[in-house]
């Protein structure tokens, strides 16, 4: 099927009245799209994510600490008081399986709560590319959005590429003469840059900011293609994998 595409390139670039009825791709690779997938192959029961204006603290009084993990950043580190912060790596089986995790981070779950009226949410990085272009050539539905969640309203150069692989993988390296100027630019950064997405990923602002305050590996980590092949998709205010 031909997919009507476009790109929105921050988690504030969009209304509501955008994403209605389309399918939305929400893209944060670093990091909040890749340590949701990363705690869900690790076994997490689920991912409650929270809007901006959620206050996570209300939480604090009624969590069942055996059963649901509290987790998130601020500036990238973990908020005092949570069990964990929003590295992937943090989320390892022994911590996560069988735990829903109520995750608030700055931009990407900001940009997945802000979706919430689409017809359809999936949630993409690197980590799982192939799966991401996989379901939406096999859905029977054609307008999609892919949304990079980008830093504080602005762009975010490794979700852009991320949404250029997308869309190259989509049209099969045939860019439509139709195509929206968002898809466009995502799609020309991935035909200049594709061939080595890490040096890219390590060269973002946001990498420098990570680099920064000590997540180093997070990076590295969040550069990797096609370490998954499932799709995480947000439904009645949970994400799980599809
Ligand atoms: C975000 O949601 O803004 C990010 O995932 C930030 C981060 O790297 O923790």
């Amino acid at each position: 099927m031909r997919h009507e595409i476009d790109v929105f390139s921050s988690a504030i670039s969009f209304s509501e009245q955008d994403v209605r009825n389309k399918t939305v791709v929400v893209i944060d690779v670093l990091r909040a799209c890749s340590t949701i997938q990363t705690a869900l192959e690790h076994g997490a029961n689920g991912i409650i994510p929270l809007a901006e204006n959620d206050d996570a603290g209300r939480y604090f009084g009624f969590l069942d600490a055996s059963s649901m993990l509290l987790c998130g950043e601020k500036e990238g580190k973990k908020v005092e008081g949570y069990k964990l912060g929003n590295s992937p790596l943090e989320y390892d089986r022994k911590t996560v399986e069988n735990k829903t995790i109520i995750l608030k981070t700055t931009n990407g779950t900001r940009a997945i709560t802000r979706s919430s009226g689409a017809r359809e949410i999936l949630i993409g990085s690197f980590l799982n590319l192939t799966a991401i272009v996989e379901a939406l050539k096999t859905q029977d539905h054609s307008e999609v959005l892919l949304i990079c969640s980008g830093w504080n309203s602005r762009l975010s150069i490794e979700d852009l590429l991320c949404a250029g692989a997308i869309t190259h993988q989509l049209f099969e390296a045939h860019l439509p003469d139709d195509a929206t100027d968002g898809v466009k630019v995502s799609y020309g950064l991935y035909e200049k840059f594709g061939s080595n997405i890490p040096a890219l990923i390590q060269s973002s602002n946001h990498a420098k900011r990570l680099r920064d305050i000590g997540f180093e590996d997070d990076i590295a980590y969040c550069s990797q293609i096609d370490v998954f092949s499932s799709v995480p998709g947000f439904h009645e205010g949970v994400i799980s994998i599809r």
